[in-house]
């Protein structure tokens, strides 16, 4: 008889492990062969610096399998109660269709996609971002809308700066927000108009016109209920050259009159009502619209249309020249990674409901609100708005714990506004039977209910406010109101784009890993998405729970001692990671230290992150081995050494090796009293070989969006906590509607206590399917794979930069600029051409520009990577084509790509063939992604600038 193995050999608890790491032993094998390396644990001695690896195993619980991750997660959803939300303050209960949820949230070909910065591939979501501007400019009554915000707070805080660039005629440096604002809006907006030395002052709509001050804030309706008629109040604003911002709530707005025809120069707001669940505070997208002449200075993405190279409709993002990667220190925003997909999703909402159907829901609702308020009148209750929406707060007096806990009993949360008053916020989800349970909550006596008549009370928004103007008059607004039509819309716009369920996307600084579906269920559990952010604490026991357990993960995994998972986005986690450093000077008495040094090899969103927290960037140059010249840098901190706030390194660096001199470099800093910030981006490369809280860093930001599996989702949502030392921890970000928390916070970064606290399952889910050793073999061959591609290609390409012993990171700088010089070859012309290969191109330009940053992470097997080194390897040959005058380069293959269906037929007159142009290698014809549009002209698109669905007739 043949021996079984063990249990133990059997039960394979690190399944997973193999299911994320691409190549398998045999094909580790034959990379090292390629490499000329015996081990990966050589090569890992050769890439990463002894002086910074972490002698010892992460200090993690070992891995568990797929099933029994999400037992695991079961558990803690279980401990969170899932009541009906009535809390209001921007956060409301709304139904996702499920054709929505189905095909848009947990479809792949929708959340594995990247930033849509090669326009080719990303027709499908630049026109379901097109159709979020043109909803969001339709429902505002502005002229321009941007692709999203991360929150609504931020938003807020966005237009803030907004308004103080472009206001040229008011110097004041005050900005007024009614009190009536959500109190998150408040707290992010002080807290980013501190270091801007923007004075804020909250008080009473009424007085906003009798301060000098260079814009107000607005909320309608305001957070206790109240609609009121601003019109009079904007014109006084703007006879004092005042400009004003009304935070807007989308729904509401199919029944008010607009921030636009009132007069606002700017709307923000959250798209969350718009079908996107609660997620317990996010990720939800915001939005910003404003006038046609500030448009250069909107921040965030702009979706654009202009035209290919036949001269038909395509999309793409616009104006990218306002964006920090250009603007740098002179950014007056960082924001980088925003909420694609749930811009999309409420697009969809948007979509499938229609101008009708959604002015449906919002009747329906303020009926109900209606109601309501006649039962709570009838039941001996005042105080209540004479004029709202949804929205009523109610004076209580000393039954307020009484009705409160009541409420509690019948499973529903009411907002406690203070000790005399509560307040019900109604919304998609409510019922008739709910008004009944609410008026019973409130002791409304049995034979007044049963009286109760639903249709009595009269419409209780001013006449003077009825919305009259029309909106989503656009036929994609009504084309897709039956479940057939908008399932074949979705697969329509997901089939016209490539995302990580296609092919690999090897996008130096982004590691585009697996997104696994295991860790993408939990994020639809009711559990998980039906929590509104400010529940009672014993209702979010679970969440928080995972969520401090995720902390202490992150933190074992950087060796820090704290971490916030508040910020949503990197340049978010940036932004609090600064402000701490600056809270803790002051707390010292060293406030003056406001200099930021920065390698000019940098990502944008540094400097711009520096300049917000009011710090003075010092540009440091890097060597022509791409390191930090560490003789410039003495001198920099010897001249600020009385002044110096921080340096912000990248580590591995932007250049894709690992600096020998990292710890030198922590050393001078912090021999001159300077903070250390090690951008996190690159963490991918570190994980279990090395943690920048044990080698210098002071903190970090870490992009769970790259390193822990979060997807992109075509340009967000992200997760950016910030991760610190021991003597920052008191430092690190609260919320003004949290419990305990440390005096020394600085104010809230997030609209939400826990930011896009929805999605942290999937972090987690990652983290503990791959356990210490997982995580450790992901870095290693993360290495490994971007080694190898160095490897194959260096025989063809100068790779730009190499550590001491010749080896990359986790990613390589491919360096096509002398192509540019010789024959012309731009990198635009690489990226392009990878298309017709079905690729997405590697990160352009970025640190240097006319190079390609390749990073192929450790989700790729070796048969893709080699796929890609002879796409790589075959574009090389058609530039010789060019090099021997086979072909013009402006007649070439490179200049004529992505090369569409158009190029099949009709008549061809170029120096190559049809097969070449189509299919440049043999594997191609039977699964050829077929680019729907030719090369776009931005130039074009940028002089003739459209951000709304252009008209039918451009179709034709
Ligand atoms: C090195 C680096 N730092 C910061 C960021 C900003 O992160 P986010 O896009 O999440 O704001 C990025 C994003 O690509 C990055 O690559």
């Amino acid at each position: 008889m043949s021996k079984i193995p063990s249990y133990a050999e059997l039960a394979q608890n690190d399944a997973f492990v193999a299911r994320h790491i691409g190549p398998n032993a045999a094909e580790v094998q034959s990379m090292l062969e390629v490499l000329g390396v015996d081990s990966v644990d050589t090569l890992i001695d050769k890439t990463v610096p002894a002086t910074i690896r972490n002698p010892d195993p992460l200090n993690l619980a070992p891995a568990v399998t797929e099933e029994k991750v999400l037992e695991e997660l079961k558990g803690y959803a279980d401990r969170n109660k899932v009541y009906k939300s009535f809390i209001g303050a921007g956060y409301y209960r709304t139904i996702t269709p499920a054709v929505i949820q189905r095909n848009i949230l947990e479809n792949p070909a929708w959340y594995t996609a990247y930033t849509p910065y090669q326009p080719e591939i990303s027709q499908g979501r630049l026109e379901a971002l097109l159709n979020f501007q043109t909803m969001v400019a339709d429902l505002t009554g502005m002229e321009i809308a941007n692709a999203s915000l991360l929150d609504e707070a931020t938003a807020a805080a966005e237009a803030m700066a907004l308004c103080r660039r472009m206001n040229s005629k008011n110097k004041s440096m005050s900005f007024f927000v009614a009190e009536d604002c959500h109190p998150q809006t408040i707290e992010v907006v002080k807290g980013r108009a501190a270091p801007l030395d923007i004075n804020v002052i909250v008080a009473s709509a009424d007085e906003a016109a009798q301060h000098d001050c260079f814009a107000v804030l607005l909320q309608y309706p305001g957070t206790f209920g109240d609609v009121r008629d601003y019109k009079d109040l904007i014109k006084q604003c703007h006879d004092k050259n005042t400009q004003v911002v009304m935070a807007a709530d989308i729904l509401a707005l199919t029944l008010l009159t607009s921030p636009g025809e009132l007069g606002a120069d700017v709307a923000v707001g959250s798209s969350q009502r718009f079908g996107v669940p609660l997620f317990f505070g996010g990720p939800h997208a915001a939005y910003m619209a404003t006038k046609d002449q500030f448009r250069r200075s909107l921040p965030g993405r702009l979706v654009g249309v202009s035209i290919d190279s036949n001269g038909d409709s395509a999309y793409r993002l616009a104006l990218q020249t306002r964006e920090q990667h250009i603007r740098r220190q002179n950014a007056t925003s960082n924001i980088c990674t925003a909420q694609a997909l749930l811009a999309v999703i409420a697009s969809m909402y948007a979509c499938y409901h229609g101008p009708e159907g959604l002015k449906r829901i919002a009747q329906r609702v303020h009926r109900l609100a209606c109601s309501l308020k006649e039962g709570l009148q009838a039941a001996g209750f005042g105080g209540m708005p004479e004029f709202f929406f949804d929205t009523l707060t109610v004076s209580t007096g000393d039954k307020t714990d009484a009705i409160y806990s009541a409420a509690l009993a019948a499973e529903m949360n009411l907002r406690r506004v203070d000790n005399d008053r509560l307040g019900i916020s109604l919304d998609e989800t409510t019922t008739a039977e709910d008004i009944v349970t609410l008026l019973k909550v409130f002791g409304q006596d049995q034979a007044s209910l049963d009286g109760l008549n639903l249709d009595g009370a009269a419409s209780c928004i001013p006449a003077s406010l009825e919305r009259t103007s029309s909106y989503l008059e656009h036929p994609v607004f009504s084309q897709h109101h039956s479940e057939t039509a908008m399932l074949r819309y979705l697969r329509k716009l997901a089939d016209k784009d490539l995302a990580l369920d296609r092919t690999m996307i090897p996008l130096g600084s982004c590691t585009m890993k697996l997104n696994a579906t295991t860790e993408m269920m939990p994020v639809s559990w009711p559990e998980f998405c039906d929590i509104h952010p400010f529940v009672p604490l014993d209702q979010s026991e679970g969440y928080r729970d995972m969520i401090a357990s995720l902390e202490n993960m992150l933190c074992e995994a950087t060796g820090y001692a704290a971490c916030s998972l508040q910020p949503n986005a990197g340049s978010q986690g940036e932004y609090a990671g600064l402000l701490a450093i600056r809270a803790y000077h002051v707390s010292r008495g060293e406030g003056q230290r406001n200099v930021c040094l920065i390698p000019s090899s940098a990502h944008g969103t540094n400097p711009a992150s520096a300049q917000m927290v009011g710090m003075k960037v010092v540009v440091v140059a890097c060597d022509n081995k791409g390191n930090v010249d560490l003789n410039d840098l003495r001198e920099k901190a010897e001249k600020h050494s009385e002044d110096l706030a921080a340096i912000m390194v990248t580590y591995p660096s932007t250049h894709g090796v690992f600096e020998e001199g990292i710890r030198e470099v922590c050393d001078i800093i912090h021999h001159h009293g300077g903070q250390v910030y090690i951008d996190g981006a690159n963490l991918n490369a570190m994980v279990g070989l090395c943690q920048p809280g044990k080698f210098g860093g002071d903190v970090s930001h870490l992009n769970l969006h790259k390193t822990f599996c979060i997807p992109h989702g075509g340009g967000g949502p992200g997760v950016g906590p910030v991760a610190v030392a021991e003597h920052l921890a008191p430092f690190l970000p609260g919320h003004p509607l949290l419990e305990s928390q440390s005096k020394e916070r600085i104010s809230a970064v997030s609209a939400a206590p826990y930011g896009s606290a929805g999605i942290l399952p999937i972090s987690w889910t990652y983290m503990r399917m791959m356990g210490p050793q997982g995580l450790k073999d992901a870095s290693r061959i993360a290495i490994l794979n971007a080694n190898y591609i160095s490897k194959r290609l260096s025989e063809h390409y100068p790779i730009l930069y190499t550590g001491t012993h010749g080896y990359v990171a986790h990613e390589c700088i491919v360096d096509m600029r002398g192509f540019k010089d010789t024959v012309g070859v731009t990198v635009d012309d690489f990226a392009k051409r990878l298309i017709d290969f079905g690729f997405h191109a590697p990160t352009m330009s970025f640190p240097v520009p006319g190079t390609l940053m390749i990073e192929p992470t450790e989700s790729e097997s070796l048969e893709e990577l080699d796929r890609f080194c002879d796409a790589m390897i075959a574009i090389r040959e058609e530039i010789r084509a060019v090099e021997r005058g086979e072909y013009s380069v402006e007649n070439s293959p490179l200049r004529m790509a992505p090369h569409t269906t158009r190029d099949l037929v009709g008549e061809w007159n170029r120096p190559y063939s049809r097969e070449q142009g189509v299919f440049p290698v043999a594997a191609l014809p039977a699964d050829k992604y077929w680019c729907p549009v030719g090369r776009i002209d931005n130039v074009y698109g940028d002089r003739n600038l459209i951000c709304s669905c252009p008209s039918m007739s451009d179709y034709e």
